[in-house]
């Protein structure tokens, strides 16, 4: 991993951090010797990312949190900032879905319920953190966006490609009301990654299939997305805002 001394001490707040890409995340941040919070729904998850990164430094704080919920997200925060000392960088990690579908066959209720999780979730969480990261001398927010917010290219789920690219604009929109305060907010749009929740979802043909059609010929590991949010959070990025890095392999070039 590249190493970026000036995110010792910063404090990141990393949700859907109790596995997959956004545990990989914290992990990351946490060798760099940042003070990390993890927030998600599973908590026997998270605390074994806790004791992993506890075993190698200091022990990250963990919060239970629904990301689709305001008063969750609002408590989850305010621990975050008090817990803490404030509140430097936040990524928006927690997403998802849970089958692939058709626009035909979705039910309304899968629709909404995808959405939240992907993009209310984002307003949601960012909201709640704006008046901490705006009082940073180096606030950042990071948002997980999805190549399939880029581009149709596998089957998915519509709500989920269009929660995604939703997450693109909401960044955008982000940097310009931030930016004046000294704060940006940029995201990464990550390729098919081989998470427990993917591994579930997609053949192991399938996911051949998807690494044949990457230039790279591989598929990404969550310590990839990992590392182009280390390089966000950075000073090295410190005039990027609202743009989306792909972390795609040469997938889908924008
Ligand atoms: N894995 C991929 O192929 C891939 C590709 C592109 C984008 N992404 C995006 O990366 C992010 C992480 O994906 P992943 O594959 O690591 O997922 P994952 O399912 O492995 O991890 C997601 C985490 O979010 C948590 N979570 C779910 N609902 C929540 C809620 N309501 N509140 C709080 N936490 C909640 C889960 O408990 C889990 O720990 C997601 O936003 C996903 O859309 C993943």
């Amino acid at each position: 991993m590249a190493s970026y001394p000036e995110l010792s001490g910063r404090v990141v707040a990393v949700t859907g951090a109790a596995q997959g890409i956004g545990a990989a995340t914290a992990r990351a941040f946490a060798a760099q010797g940042a003070a990390v919070a993890l927030l998600d729904i599973d908590e026997a998850g998270m605390k074994g990312v806790a004791d992993a990164i506890a075993g190698k430094g200091k022990k990250p704080l963990t919060i239970k949190c629904d990301v689709t919920d305001e008063r969750s997200v609002a408590q989850a925060i305010e621990r975050v900032a008090a817990g803490l000392k404030g509140l430097d960088v936040l990524i928006n990690c927690a997403g998802g879905y849970g089958r692939l579908s058709s626009v035909a066959d979705m039910p309304p209720d899968e629709w909404d319920r995808t959405i939240a999780l992907n993009l209310r979730s984002v307003f949601l969480v960012s909201r709640a953190a704006i008046p901490h990261l705006k009082r940073s001398k180096a606030g950042r927010v990071i948002n997980v966006s999805s190549i399939s917010g880029r581009a149709v290219t596998v089957a998915s789920s519509p709500a989920y490609v269009a929660s995604k690219a939703g997450v693109i604009q909401l960044t955008r929109y982000l940097a310009q009301e931030l930016g004046p305060h000294g704060v940006t907010a940029n995201a990464i749009a990550p390729i098919t990654t081989l998470t427990p929740r993917v591994a579930a979802l997609r053949t192991e043909a399938e996911v051949e299939r998807i690494a044949a059609l990457v230039p790279l010929k591989r598929l990404a590991e969550p310590e990839d997305h990992a590392q182009a949010m280390l390089f966000l959070a950075s000073d090295a990025a410190s005039y990027l805002n609202g743009v989306t890095l792909d972390v795609n392999g040469g997938r889908v070039m924008m």
